[in-house]
């Protein structure tokens, strides 16, 4: 048994280059994922979830530039890899379920062809015939009869066609898979069902997978670890139930109060007041201090360290503290 995690995270910092300035999406972030676990990565909006993500992938648009950091899949460096390898690396090593990719499926082709296509495309000298039998192995893994390959996207239901990208990415038998807020369009019942069949499926294929979503209700029950992220800095990663019973962030705290229970139950919704900063000029210090309710004098002016409290609960705060036992 290979104890070392799959993923390794270092120091990871990227910025985009536009014509205001450069912005700081993600800035020093690191973070461990072991073998057949599953991290969940959780902030705001525009807290750079979806830019650790492209980055771990090499999928970077034109203006973003990797600055820092190291990426190991299995070991291997990622970052220092040339284009020709990183090609293997994507959807064999990790593969994604883009954010709204089940509204980009082409709506000419129909879904078996689109999936059969791009497992082509990975995998060279693979024939039609097994790649089909690929997608028909595949289908009713993710909860879809397999006579509906021949059908147009169109055709598909809502959660239908989020199966079907779900489908695609787990085609190569990828180690690790991203799932990019994959249900985030679908209703709170099919989101649910489908998160855990997600998770069922990764936990029978033995992979390792990255679970993005703005929604912290939605990733306890399918995260053995959670990142909780804030304006492009990891501002806590622990456990799910260190996360939820011992959360140490004031932002994380903050994030818990701000979206009601998957079950539905009823609790007061109270808003997380403010906005994530605009990371073209991030405050100074913790960038959380100017929404903090527990700000003390450093936090305007240096950066907090991000720290282990033991047992693998880290934070990066001045004044942490324990909330949710008392
Ligand atoms: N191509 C881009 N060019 C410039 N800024 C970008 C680009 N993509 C994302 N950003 C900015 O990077 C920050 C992080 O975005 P993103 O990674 O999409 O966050 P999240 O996935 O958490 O919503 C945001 O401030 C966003 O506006
Ligand atoms: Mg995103």
């Amino acid at each position: 048994m290979n104890d070392k995690p799959i993923l390794s995270v270092r120091n990871l910092t990227m910025h985009y280059y536009t014509r205001k300035g450069d912005v700081s999406a993600v800035d020093d972030v690191s973070f461990d994922l072991a073998r057949g676990q599953s991290l969940g990565l959780v902030g705001e909006s525009g807290c750079g979830k979806t830019s650790v993500a492209f980055s771990l992938l090499r999928l970077l648009p034109e203006n973003a530039q990797l600055l820092a950091g190291n990426v190991y899949l299995d070991g291997c460096d990622v970052l220092a890899l040339d284009e020709k390898e990183v090609r293997k690396i994507r959807w064999r090593g990790i593969s994604m379920v883009f954010q709204a990719a089940m509204n980009a499926l082409d709506p000419v082709y129909r879904v078996g062809d689109q999936i059969i296509e791009a497992l082509q495309t990975h995998f060279r000298g693979l024939s039609e015939a097994e790649a089909r039998d690929r997608v028909i192995e595949l289908f009713p893994m993710v909860g879809l009869d397999p006579s509906l390959m021949e059908r147009y996207p169109h055709e598909f239901s809502g959660g239908m066609r989020q199966r079907a990208v779900i489908a695609m990415a787990l085609s190569c038998d990828p180690r690790v898979i991203i799932a990019d807020e994959p249900t985030t369009a679908l209703d709170v019942i099919v989101q649910d069902r489908i998160l855990n069949e997600l998770r069922a499926i990764q936990r029978k294929m033995g992979m390792s997978m990255i679970y993005i979503t703005h929604d912290i209700a939605v990733i306890a029950e399918v995260s053995d670890r959670i990142g909780v992220m804030y304006a492009g800095r990891m501002a806590e990663l622990a456990s799910a139930v260190d996360i939820f019973e011992n959360p140490f962030h004031p932002y994380t705290h903050a994030l818990m109060n701000a979206f009601p229970s998957i079950e539905g139950e009823k609790q007061e919704l109270k808003a997380l007041p403010g906005e994530p900063p605009d990371l073209l000029s991030p405050p100074s210090g913790c960038r959380f201090h100017p929404r903090c309710s527990r700000k003390i004098e450093s936090c305007n002016r240096l950066q907090p360290p991000f720290e282990d409290m033991g047992d693998d609960h880290f934070v990066a705060c001045w004044n942490p503290r324990e909330v949710g036992n008392g």
